[in-house]
């Protein structure tokens, strides 16, 4: 049994090697003329000595968090003793950049947590949720779980949302339909005037939840944000996140938008309300990194010039990626996904193969990254082509 002064011990040997190793890294990074450093502390080896795991599995921004964001973290450290006081600050001043009233912002711990929150507002006990698939499945598999009725509606031949299959699956009994917009796993957006036009006839039939976790990343002409139909009044709730080009993924911070009675209708169901909802920690480096558009700017430029190298390499491998709109590109495969998934993970490069029937996820990751993901996607397919003769 440890003792108390075993653990103390240990805690001030883990506090001395956290020192040391911070101080082998020089600290906080620093920015540089042409961007934002690369990340400080790079993910953990799968083992000493062994080259360190390229992760492209989860659509994490490899380029952050800003220095900024990491300031006002290490700030807020001391401050952990307290309960969190500044969700409703962040909620006002997301409110301020989004156009809308406080009473129209919702913080969550991360947008799925806000995406289980509508679930749980509009989408148990024998409700009827209509979505795409794939999608995003936080929603739609927590909907599930609390007794939710899943609608799923394949996207169409371009892997987009096929909005019109969609309204026609919406029936008396449906109390939430699901867009992801742009799409994940596929990257895709569908035009922004027929969303709108879709959001607005069947928001009055049901609530439509929009989840826009990938906003930041497609060319303002091919998508609109539907934060001015929340103005508007329409029954539309828009999710967001600091998970994708805040790079705050780890800190656990998404918002909704929505009509102030449904935003009520949220809060509700907020496990612990908002003085639990979210860190003093994450609240302070959300803040700081809204305020550091530049460190937003290099990122976003860094993911799209990424993003068409990445989708240049894999046409050049024989594949027919969709047009991305986000940080991610879609491999289309019809078998053989999940194989070559984990023949890239024994290379030490993780891809998502969630969907492992339609194709695999690939996320943009630093040039080192994605070096190292050609590299052993070329040689996966060698293998696997010389094991099939
Ligand atoms: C479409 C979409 N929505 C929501 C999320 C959840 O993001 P978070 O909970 O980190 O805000 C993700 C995460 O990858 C996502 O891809």
């Amino acid at each position: 049994m440890p003792t108390p002064l075993d653990r103390r011990r240990f805690l001030a040997r883990s506090a001395a090697s956290a020192a040391a190793l911070l101080a082998a890294r020089g600290g906080l990074a620093q920015a540089t003329p042409e961007g934002p450093a690369a990340p400080a502390s790079p993910p953990p080896s799968p083992a000493s000595g062994a080259p360190r795991v390229v992760r492209l599995g989860q659509n994490e921004n490899p380029w952050g968090p800003s220095d900024a964001a990491k300031r006002a973290a290490v700030e807020a450290v001391s401050s952990g003793n307290r309960y969190v006081w500044g969700v409703a600050e962040l909620e006002k001043k997301l409110a301020v950049l989004e156009g809308l009233s406080p009473d129209q912002v919702v913080l969550g711990s991360g947008s799925h947590a806000l995406l289980c929150m509508a679930a749980a507002a509009w989408g148990a006990s024998g409700a009827e949720v209509v979505t795409a698939d794939p999608t995003y499945p936080g929603l739609p598999l927590y909907a599930e779980a609390i007794g939710g009725r899943v609608v799923r509606v394949p996207l169409d031949g371009s892997f987009r949302t096929d909005l019109a299959a969609m309204e026609a699956r919406v029936g008396p009994a449906t109390r939430l339909v699901y867009v992801c917009n742009p799409a994940n796993p596929t990257g895709t957006v569908v035009e922004p005037a027929a969303l709108r036009a879709f959001c607005e006839r069947v928001s009055a039939r049901a609530v439509v939840v929009v989840d826009e976790a990938y906003r930041d990343y497609p060319d303002a002409a091919r998508v609109a944000s539907l934060v001015p139909l929340v103005k508007e009044g329409a029954r539309v709730v828009v999710t967001c996140t600091f998970s994708k080009l805040h790079a705050l993924a780890g800190f656990r911070v998404g918002y909704a938008m929505a009509p102030p009675e449904l935003a009520a209708a949220l809060r509700k169901v907020r496990m612990g309300g908002a003085p639990l909802a979210v860190s003093n920690v994450a609240v302070a480096a959300a803040s700081a990194s809204l305020d550091d558009t530049a460190f937003l700017e290099a990122c976003r430029r860094r993911t799209v010039a990424g993003r068409a190298a990445l989708a240049a390499f894999l046409r050049d491998e024989g594949f027919a990626p969709p047009p991305s709109e986000t940080n991610f590109v879609f491999v289309p495969m019809t078998s053989g996904a999940a194989e070559l998934a984990r023949a890239l993970d024994a290379k030490g490069v993780r891809v998502s193969a969630r969907d492992p029937k339609h194709g695999l996820r690939v996320t943009v990751g630093t040039e080192e990254d994605m070096a190292r993901f050609r590299e052993a996607f070329r040689e996966a397919r060698k293998a696997a082509r010389e094991a099939a003769g």
